[in-house]
């Protein structure tokens, strides 16, 4: 079964011809990472607006790579939700448009499903059940994948999810947008014992995370350093940085891994590119006899490879709509809303 999938649910207009839920035929992403640089984060007007204007020629080149057009396609599967509810209502549009040009089926993807699901692409034998940590610019999540369209959050932040404190804390050291990615890239030079930074947790709920007084901590570090009159090591702040969030997201991820018995561990979204976050789970994962799978570093950001998978099994799972399909800014990942 071939599946035409459109992604759009922040800055990356994507668009994808998937097989089986397995098999990547091409996959388009048209980035808008320049536009929004210069405000330090995404606009969402900015972003609906560039949505509008790529989504077309990224559709027709995704089915130019796969040497397919509309004829040989027998869904076509979007990103609904959750996300900038601008920017999916562009992919959520269009998909609808296209469903109902060509009779093909609607499939409705939830975007941290897919996140997961990215990880079907990169390892063919990977079945649920297994527990997965998604890691996001909107989520920090701890997962249990009971089966393809049944997931279970176990835990969760409380307040900034793990990319939006990598972004944060990176923009108050006056590293540019996207913060997350670059300081990985300067943490890698820095000394991560160099400065004290707190290890938060969550009294009651210990699958939970709290990243937001860790950000705050960065943030005094730096200004209490300048009414001094000195300049923080931009190298040492992220490596403390860093290995303070990747400490926060391993524990409790192995943690629950340990408590609820699983042994095959997945991590999911674009966080799931920190380079420390996968070393130390590799290591953990080793220790304890744990599988770990890590999903390509190309499929850990958004595309839409990914909406393609995931979409696949919720055809199986008969969750198609029709043309009432809306798009929903905020939904949780185990509620069942078309
Ligand atoms: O999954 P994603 O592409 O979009 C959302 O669904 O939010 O994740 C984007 C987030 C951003 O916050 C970005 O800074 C972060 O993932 N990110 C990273 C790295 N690469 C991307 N954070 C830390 N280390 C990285 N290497
Ligand atoms: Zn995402």
């Amino acid at each position: 079964m071939k599946i035409l999938s459109i992604e759009s649910s922040c800055d990356e207009t994507a668009a994808a011809i998937v097989e089986d839920g397995r098999k990547v035929l091409s996959s388009v992403v048209a980035s808008q990472v320049e536009e929004h640089k210069i405000y330090g984060g995404v606009v969402p007007e900015i972003a609906s607006r560039r949505h509008i204007e790529a989504i077309s020629g990224v559709t027709r080149e995704a089915l130019n790579l796969a040497k397919a057009d509309l004829k040989n396609i027998d869904a076509i599967a979007v990103t609904y939700a959750p996300g900038l509810i601008g920017a999916l209502l562009v992919g959520v549009n269009f998909a609808k448009g296209l469903a109902l040009s060509t009779g093909l089926p609607l499939i409705p993807v939830h975007h941290l499903r897919s996140h997961i699901a990215a990880n079907y692409l990169s390892y063919k034998d990977l079945e649920p059940p297994f527990l997965c940590l998604v890691v996001s610019g909107g989520h920090s999540h701890i997962i249990e994948v009971k089966d393809y369209t049944d997931l279970k959050v176990i835990g969760k932040t409380r307040d900034d999810a793990a990319g939006e404190a990598f972004d944060k804390a990176a923009r108050s050291m006056g590293i540019p947008y996207p913060g997350g990615v670059h300081l990985d890239r300067l943490a890698e030079k820095g000394n991560p014992n160099a400065f004290k930074l707190p290890r938060p947790t969550v009294q009651g709920s210990e699958y939970d995370f709290s990243f937001s007084g860790l950000k705050t901590a960065v943030i005094n570090q730096i200004h209490n350093a300048s009414q001094k009159g000195e300049v923080i090591n931009v190298e040492d702040m992220s490596a403390s940085f860093r290995l303070a969030i990747v400490d926060c997201l391993v524990n409790n991820f192995v943690k629950a891994a340990i408590h609820l018995k699983y042994n095959k561990l997945v991590i999911a979204g674009g966080v799931s590119a920190n380079s420390l976050l996968r070393r130390r789970l590799q290591e953990e994962c080793k220790k304890r006899n744990f599988n770990l799978y890590l999903p390509e570093l190309s499929l850990c950001t958004d595309n839409a490879a990914m909406v393609g998978s995931q979409a696949y099994y919720e055809y199986q799972k008969n969750n198609i709509a029709d043309m009432s399909l809306n798009a929903v800014a905020t939904m949780s990942i185990d509620e069942l809303d078309k």
